[in-house]
C-alpha cells in the first residue's frame, strides 16, 4: 500500500508542477508573417470577444497558419458559472478571471490583442471598426471574422430598469451589487427597527427566475443566514430576499420535479417567491408589477426595494444588430445573428462566423456549454479552411496536370468537413443552502435528474473541472475552503 501511496504522491506532484510550470512560462512564439512556408498569403482571423466562445476557439486555433487578432473591451476571460457566487464573496472575482494576454502568450503563433470594442463591421470591405476605452478609433482588415461578442442584459425596454437596477453579467456588476447591499445594510443599521425606510433598504429583489436569478438569490440568502446574522444580528433578521418571475414557474428549462424541489427549497430558505409577477416599471424605490391571478385577472402591485438585481435574459449587442442589418437573410436583426447551424457561418456572408450568445438559434441555448463546443469546432474548421486555401494557392501555381488532379482531390477531401454536432451534457444550478439541482444527459442516454447536497458536491466538482486554467481551479477551491473556515466577510469594498 505504501508503494501505491508513494507513486500516487509522486505522480500528483509531477502533474501539479507541470501545470504550474506550463501556465507560468510561455515558450517562444512564432511571429506573425505575410506568407505561409509555401508562399501562400497568410490570412487574418479577427476574433471579437474574450468570453466562452472566443477563448475556447483561441486555445485550439492553429495560430501558426493564421495571423490572429483578438478584439475585446475586457482583457480577461470571465468564468460566468461562478459569477453569482462573487457579490457575496463566496468566491473572489480574481479567482474566476483569466488574463487574455496569458492565454494568447501561451499559443504557438503570436496573437495580437486590442483592448477595444468593435463598433461596426463592413462585410463588403472586410473591415472591423474598433474603439478603445480612451476613445481612439481604428480599422482592422480580416479574411475571416469570428463574432463572439456575447449578449447584453435584456430589459425589454421596461422603463427605469437601466437607471435603477444592477445586472449580473460582468465583473463590475458583481462589485456594484456588493457595494449596494452592504451600503444599505450599514444605512439600515442606524435606523429604528420599525422605520419603513429601514424595511425598504433591507428588501433585496431579484427579477428573473432563470438560472442567473435563482443562483444569485440562493447565494444571497446563504450570505444572510450564514454570515450577516453573526455580524449584524439585529439587521440580518429583517433582510428579505425576493425572487420575482413573470411565468408560473422558475427554472423552466429543468425537469418538473427539480423545479418543485427548487421552489420548495426556496420556501424553506425563506426566499419569497413571487410567481406570475411581471415587472412593468421601475423607479428609484419601487417596482411596479402586474400579477396574474388564478381567475385570469391582473392586479397591479408596487413592491418597494432597496437593491434590485435584474436577470431576465439576453439581448443583442449594438455591433451584432448593426451587422445583422447589413446582411441578407437576417430576419431577426434585433435579436441576434442567424447562423448556418452546421458550419456556424453567419447567414449572408461566407467570411463571418458566429458563435455563442450573439447568435440566435432554435437548436442551441445561449449557454457556456454551447459557446465552448462551438469554439472547439470552429478551431478545427478554420484549420481545415487554411489547408484548403493553401492548396488552392498551390493549384494556381502548378502547371502539371497530374499534380493539379492530386491537389484537386485533396481539396475535395478537405471540403467534405463534418458539420457541428452539439453534445448536451445537461444543466446544473445552485439553489442555496448547499443544495444544487442537475439535469444530466449524454447523447441518447438520458436523463438523470438530481437534487440535494450530494448534487451540490457534484456541482462543485463539475465547476472546478470546467475552469479553463489550473490556476483558476486552485484559486476557486482555496476560496471555498476559506469561506468554509472563516465565513464570508462583510466589508463593502472588493
Ligand atoms: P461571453 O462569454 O459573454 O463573451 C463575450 C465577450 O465579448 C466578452 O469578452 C465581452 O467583453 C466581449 N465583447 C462585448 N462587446 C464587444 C464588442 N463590441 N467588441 C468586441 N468584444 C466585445 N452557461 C452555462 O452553460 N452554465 C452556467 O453555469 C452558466 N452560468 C452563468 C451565470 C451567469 C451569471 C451568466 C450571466 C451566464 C451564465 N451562463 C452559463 C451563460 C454563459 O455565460 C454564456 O452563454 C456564455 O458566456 C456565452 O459565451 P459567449 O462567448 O457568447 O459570450
Ligand atoms: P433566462 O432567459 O434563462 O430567464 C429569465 C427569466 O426572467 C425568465 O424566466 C423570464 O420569464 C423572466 N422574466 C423576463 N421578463 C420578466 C419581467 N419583466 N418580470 C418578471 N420576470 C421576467 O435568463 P438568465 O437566467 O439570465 O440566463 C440566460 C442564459 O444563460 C440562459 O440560457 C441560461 O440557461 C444561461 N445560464 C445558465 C446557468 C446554468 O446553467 N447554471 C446559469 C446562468 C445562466
Amino acid at each position: 500500500a505504501w508503494r501505491t501511496t508513494w507513486i500516487s504522491t509522486l505522480l500528483a506532484t509531477a502533474y501539479v508542477s507541470y501545470q504550474i510550470y506550463d501556465e507560468s512560462n510561455p515558450g517562444k512564439q512564432q511571429p506573425q508573417a505575410a506568407t505561409l512556408p509555401n508562399g501562400a498569403p497568410r490570412k487574418t482571423v479577427v476574433i471579437l470577444g474574450s468570453g466562452w466562445g472566443a477563448v475556447s476557439l483561441l486555445k485550439r486555433l492553429d495560430t501558426t497558419v493564421y495571423n490572429v487578432v483578438v478584439v475585446s473591451p475586457r482583457n480577461y476571460f470571465l468564468f460566468t458559472p461562478l459569477l453569482p457566487s462573487a457579490p457575496t464573496g463566496t468566491v473572489e472575482l480574481r479567482s474566476i478571471i483569466e488574463p487574455i494576454r496569458s492565454i494568447c502568450r501561451r499559443l504557438t503563433g503570436e496573437v495580437v490583442y486590442h483592448e477595444a470594442e468593435a463598433t461596426d463591421v463592413d462585410p463588403k470591405k472586410k473591415i472591423v471598426s474598433i474603439k478603445s476605452a480612451d476613445g481612439e478609433t481604428n480599422e482592422i482588415h480580416y479574411d475571416y471574422l469570428v463574432m463572439a461578442v456575447g449578449a447584453k442584459p435584456n430589459t425589454f425596454g421596461i422603463p427605469g430598469v437601466y437607471e435603477n437596477a444592477s445586472f449580473l453579467k460582468e465583473v463590475p456588476d458583481s462589485q456594484e451589487i456588493r457595494q449596494k447591499i452592504l451600503k444599505n445594510i450599514e444605512l439600515a443599521a442606524s435606523l429604528p427597527k420599525e422605520d419603513t425606510e429601514r424595511k425598504r433598504l433591507l428588501s433585496f429583489v431579484v427579477v428573473g427566475g432563470g438560472p442567473t436569478g435563482v443562483e444569485f438569490a440562493g447565494e444571497l440568502q446563504d450570505f444572510v443566514d450564514q454570515d450577516l446574522t453573526k455580524w449584524y444580528p439585529g439587521v440580518a433578521q429583517d433582510i428579505t430576499v425576493t425572487l420575482v418571475e413573470g411565468l408560473p414557474n422558475i427554472l423552466n428549462m429543468f425537469d418538473k420535479e427539480l423545479i418543485k424541489y427548487a421552489q420548495d427549497t426556496f420556501e424553506e430558505e425563506k426566499i419569497a417567491l413571487r410567481l406570475k409577477t411581471m415587472v412593468k416599471k421601475v423607479d428609484g424605490k419601487l417596482i411596479t408589477a402586474a400579477i396574474k391571478k388564478d381567475d385570469g385577472s391582473t392586479e397591479i402591485e408596487e413592491i418597494p426595494y432597496g437593491v434590485l438585481v435584474w436577470a431576465t435574459g439576453n439581448g443583442a449587442r449594438d455591433v451584432t444588430v448593426n451587422l445583422a442589418k447589413k446582411l441578407d437573410g437576417q430576419t431577426f436583426a434585433n435579436r441576434g445573428l442567424l447562423i448556418d447551424e452546421e458550419y456556424l457561418k453567419v447567414l449572408g456572408d461566407d467570411s463571418i462566423f458566429g458563435i455563442g450568445d450573439c447568435t440566435l438559434s432554435k437548436k442551441f441555448a445561449p449557454t457556456a456549454q454551447v459557446a465552448y463546443q462551438e469554439g472547439i469546432y470552429l478551431a478545427k474548421l478554420l484549420k481545415n479552411l487554411a489547408a484548403i486555401d493553401s492548396l488552392r494557392y498551390d493549384l494556381n501555381k502548378s502547371t502539371e496536370t497530374g499534380e493539379k488532379a492530386k491537389i484537386v482531390s485533396k481539396i475535395d477531401n478537405l471540403a467534405n468537413f463534418a458539420p457541428f454536432e452539439y453534445v448536451h451534457l445537461g444543466a446544473l444550478a445552485y439553489i442555496g443552502s448547499e443544495r444544487a439541482i442537475a439535469d444530466l444527459s449524454w447523447g441518447n442516454w438520458h436523463k438523470l435528474s438530481l437534487g440535494g447536497s450530494f448534487t451540490f458536491l457534484f456541482w462543485k466538482v463539475s465547476y472546478v473541472a470546467m475552469c479553463l486554467s489550473f490556476r483558476n481551479r486552485c484559486l476557486v477551491v482555496m476560496d471555498w475552503i476559506k469561506t468554509g473556515v472563516f465565513g464570508r466577510d462583510s466589508s463593502k469594498e472588493a
